[in-house]
């Protein structure tokens, strides 16, 4: 199914120049044929196997039959404490470790992730111009003065002034540096975001500042978003609905506001008074 819905995106982006349109997101993806969807994370469990020098090793679980959907145009917060399962989800959703068992269906392009660390995303030793270019190099599309101008597009679209593309990574401050890694995680134009803790590193103002961009960015580009974090206020400022996870098994889920108004499980009620 991805990869199927992946190779139609590919082939349809590749014959757009050719048929003249201007805009692939609308030769792509028109409206009415939209899935009201994005994901569907159908009771996963799902874990980590140890090498053994016999067989396939130790198995440690770590998500228990989690199953919830992400919707079309909506931000949904992952909560929960550090070790729980947070990033292992994003992993599988990605498709870089695959469940035990349950299904994971995705019905848009394949997602991009955005981390903590822009490091992660970047090469500290090349410019940010080849960092974002790079994608787009080994995609094999676009002859050089179109992955130019696709790179400047994004660079703008994240408010970064152009002197940016010439500095390495560690050259630019920590805001600019995950300003940076977004343009990364959007260059190959996905519809789905995986956000890990992408302001967790940030000082508070930063952080508000990346929050804003994250929204004006679903607007402008019809994005939707898993975004984990451990603050509870980051996810009530930005998110419509919200996971809460505790021990790998996801304890409640709704929008933001029932759940902060009206905690059924008492993990969460822990978690937002520790947050108050
Ligand atoms: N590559 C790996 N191999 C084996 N075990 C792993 C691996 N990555 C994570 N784990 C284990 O899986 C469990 C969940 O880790 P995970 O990184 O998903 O937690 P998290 O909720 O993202 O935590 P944090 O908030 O600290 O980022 C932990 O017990 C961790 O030790
Ligand atoms: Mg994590």
């Amino acid at each position: 199914m991805n990869d199927n819905v992946d190779r139609i995106d590919d082939i349809v982006e590749s014959i757009a120049p050719v048929l003249g349109m201007e805009s692939i997101e609308k030769a792509a993806e028109p409206p009415e044929v939209q899935h009201p969807l994005v994901l569907e994370v159908k009771h996963v469990n799902g874990g980590y196997r140890t090498p053994g020098l016999i067989g396939r090793g130790k198995y440690h679980q770590v998500l228990f039959d989690v199953d919830f959907n992400i919707r079309h145009g909506e931000i949904m917060g992952l909560v929960g404490e550090s070790g729980t399962g947070k990033s292992t989800l994003a992993k599988m959703i990605l498709g870089m470790e695959k469940p035990e068992q349950g299904q994971i269906i995705h019905y848009t392009k394949r997602p991009q992730i955005i981390f903590q660390d822009p490091y992660s995303s970047l090469n500290p030793a090349y410019s940010v111009e080849w960092s974002l270019e790079e994608p787009l190099r080994v995609f094999g599309k676009y002859d050089e003065p179109e992955r130019k101008r696709r790179v400047r597009e994004m660079l703008a679209r994240v408010e970064l002034p152009e002197e940016c593309l010439y500095a390495k990574p560690s050259e630019l401050s920590g805001g600019q540096r995950q300003r940076v890694s977004i343009a990364a995680a959007l260059i190959r134009r996905p519809r789905f975001i995986i956000a890990d803790e992408p302001v967790s590193a940030l000082d508070v103002t930063i952080q508000a500042q990346i929050l804003q961009l994250l929204r004006d960015l679903r607007e402008e580009l019809d994005l939707s978003y898993l975004f984990i974090s451990h603050d509870l206020n980051v996810v009530y400022q930005l998110c419509d609905r919200v996971l809460v996870m505790k021990k790998g098994r996801i304890v409640e889920q709704g929008t933001v506001d029932e759940v902060y108004d009206h905690p059924k499980e008492e993990y969460t009620k822990q978690l937002l008074a520790a947050a108050q």
